[in-house]
């Protein structure tokens, strides 16, 4: 997974790609790169190691030039190296491109290109689309000159024949007006300018220039000149369509005075909360409703028998929030399965059944699979997203955006609340729409005072780093929880393994006996999250097993309760709110904890090694 960007203008086109690929670093860091037109020549950097390393580079030398690509690489293909980053050339180094996806089928055409006396220089699956556009560009040098733009031609030539997924940029020496990009299966933006024009992976790297963009659509071409931007379907034909607009403004897609844009994002979420909610909640003269015009739930929602929820990650912990939340207010069972299991298991189709898709990024390739199998089956598909203009989001039937801006942080924190937030609002509705729920005033009055809610938890953050600053080192730390609580456990699990390496794990609390208590020893921290009141007192007996084996605890429980104070080490309170709505505020100390355990751990939240931001590949 990388990120690419591309420009086209009047500026001196180095500085611009290489603050670009800043915005684009959460995408993959593990190399660098840029082309530059320079006169005739293509002129490429491009480095291993962290953006840093190139711009140490480029600081030491002027490329001038105003139109160029740039690339920050997640190795797929290929270890990391100077000469498997991008950008990559054909063999005259004439022909430079840029590359967000796999090319499943690069073998076979590798092995194609070099029976007809291909020379490749990488190991990577992306040198081969360089060499099949340069194969097919001087197949149309042959053609009477001005019948056609050939170096379109041999570009969607070349894409015919890629299996796989790819965002594009190519520019070439012989058409200095022009950058070409191309998308299949991986997202790519393009920004309109004045006189100017960009591409990239994703908006941020937009902003600092334009707010009008086009998001490439599933395989279209983009032609973008220094006065005017063409769009083309894959079979060339040309596509006339209005520009999108963005309001997300700048500082929002930075970190904002935080240390890190982890800490920035767990603060930002009452900020979520409310952009995500207010669209969605009216106040009525007879209470609080909920607006779902953007989704326009038909009668088929009412009677479905079963909500098949598919997901990765962090996604998939809210999809388990979910199906609690949907069988306690709309008595409908609910199926919860990692998309990349469900995908491979062959499952069993209703085409009744609602199917719903979760995805911050939109992009996992596992979820994409998986709604494809499940649209292919006949199923109705609605993605909860965070990402306008995302693939899920366009290949959905219905979309439920979670307006929580934009998510840097590798590790996921407001994407996760907002797409709770969806979910209990589908819950409710659901709920009322079947009658199993009177008046969901009460839940919808609570969720609007949630916001304030999570800010009164964040006043706290010292309470949580003190408590990491002693706990940071153990070897391993438990989350366990019933009910709602355990399906925020794996959440608060995954927070921590992800950013600070520490062995975490979680359990349904009514397992430790089952196994897990047999790793429970002195170098061990237990964490309870106790929220179902009716369930306290199993919370109380799961504290004292796990202490009187020497371990350390914490229990996250509500302000005014004092059932644990006796048997935990620690207490963390947080405002009260109905049980069934926990998850929206217990997750919070935990997200601080394993942020704070993680700077303690000399760790870079941010970028935790071996992840990346969105898992576009299998
Ligand atoms: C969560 O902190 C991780 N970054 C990861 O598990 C993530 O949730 C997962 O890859 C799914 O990503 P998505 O929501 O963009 O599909």
């Amino acid at each position: 997974m990388c990120g690419i960007t591309g420009y086209i203008g009047y500026r001196q086109a180095t500085p611009v790609l290489l603050e670009a690929l800043k915005k684009l670093e959460y995408r993959g860091y593990d190399s660098a790169g840029i082309a530059v037109l320079h006169e005739d020549a293509l002129l490429v950097r491009k480095m291993k190691g962290p953006l840093q390393v190139l711009e140490a580079r480029l600081a030491t030398e002027t490329i001038a030039g105003s139109l160029g690509i740039g690339h920050t690489r997640w190795a797929t293909h290929g270890e990391p190296s100077d000469i498997n980053s991008h950008p990559h050339t054909d063999v005259s180094g004439r022909i430079a491109i840029v590359h967000n996806g796999i090319i499943e089928n690069y073998a076979k055409i590798k092995a194609w290109l070099q029976a007809r006396g291909g020379v490749f220089k990488s190991d990577t699956d992306t040198e081969v689309i360089a060499h099949l556009i340069n194969y097919y560009y001087q197949q149309y040098q042959k053609d009477i000159p001005g019948t056609r733009d050939i170096l379109l031609h041999a570009v969607q030539h070349a894409l015919t024949r890629l299996a796989g997924s790819y965002a594009l940029g190519v520019i070439a020496c012989d058409f200095p007006d022009r950058l070409i990009a191309a998308r299949k299966d991986s997202p790519l933006i393009v920004g309109l300018g004045e006189g100017e024009h960009f591409i990239a992976s994703d908006v941020p790297a937009l902003l600092a220039y334009t707010r009008e963009v086009y998001f490439l659509e599933e395989r279209e071409v983009a032609v973008l000149y220094r006065d005017h931007v063409d769009l083309f379907t894959e079979q060339g034909e040309k596509i006339i369509r209005a520009p999108s607009h963005v309001d997300w403004d700048l500082a929002s897609a930075e970190k904002g005075g935080y240390a890190h844009f982890m800490l920035k994002e767990i603060h930002d979420q009452a900020k979520a909360f409310t952009d995500t909610l207010r669209p969605r909640l009216t106040l009525e003269a007879q209470g609080w409703d909920i607006n779902f015009d953007e989704i326009k739930l038909d009668a088929g929602w009412a009677e479905a028998p079963r909500i098949v929820i598919t997901a990765c990650g962090t996604a998939w912990h809210a999809a388990m929030v979910g199906k609690y939340a949907f069988e306690r207010f709309a008595r409908i069972p609910v199926e919860v399965d990692i998309a990349s299991e469900y995908r491979y298991r062959n499952p069993v189709f209703n085409p009744q059944d609602i199917f719903i898709v979760i995805s911050q990024s939109g992009e996992t390739a596992d979820t994409l699979a998986a709604m494809r199998l499940a649209k292919k089956g006949g199923a109705r598909i609605l993605a909860i997203t965070n990402a306008v203009g995302s693939t899920l989001s366009r290949e959905a039937d219905l979309v439920l955006y979670t307006w929580a801006g934009p998510e840097i942080a590798v590790a996921s924190t407001k994407a996760f609340t907002t797409q709770l937030l969806c979910l209990y609002l589908l819950a409710l509705k659901l709920g009322l729409l079947r009658g199993c729920l009177s008046d969901a005033s009460p839940y919808l009055q609570a969720l609007s005072e949630v916001a304030d809610k999570v800010a009164r938890i964040l006043n706290q953050k010292e309470l949580i780093q003190r408590f990491a600053s002693r706990q940071f080192n153990k070897d391993k730390v438990f989350f366990i929880g019933r009910q709602f609580d355990y399906a925020v456990s794996l959440e608060c699990a995954l927070k921590l393994k992800e950013i600070s390496y520490t062995h975490s794990e979680a359990f349904a609390a009514g397992e430790l006996k089952h196994g897990p208590i047999a790793l429970v020893d002195t170098n061990t921290l237990v964490v309870a999250l106790a929220t179902q009141r009716e369930l306290f007192d199993k919370i109380v007996s799961n504290i004292r097993e796990v202490t009187s084996r020497g371990a350390a605890s914490l229990v996250i429980t509500w302000e005014g309760e004092s059932a644990f104070d006796a048997v935990a080490d620690e207490v963390f309170t947080i405002p009260q709110i109905e049980d069934s709505l926990s998850p929206l505020l217990s997750i919070i100390p935990a997200q601080l904890f394993a942020y704070y355990c993680a700077v303690q751990r000399g760790n870079d939240p941010d970028k935790p090694r071996n992840l990346a931001k969105s898992v576009t590949v299998e």
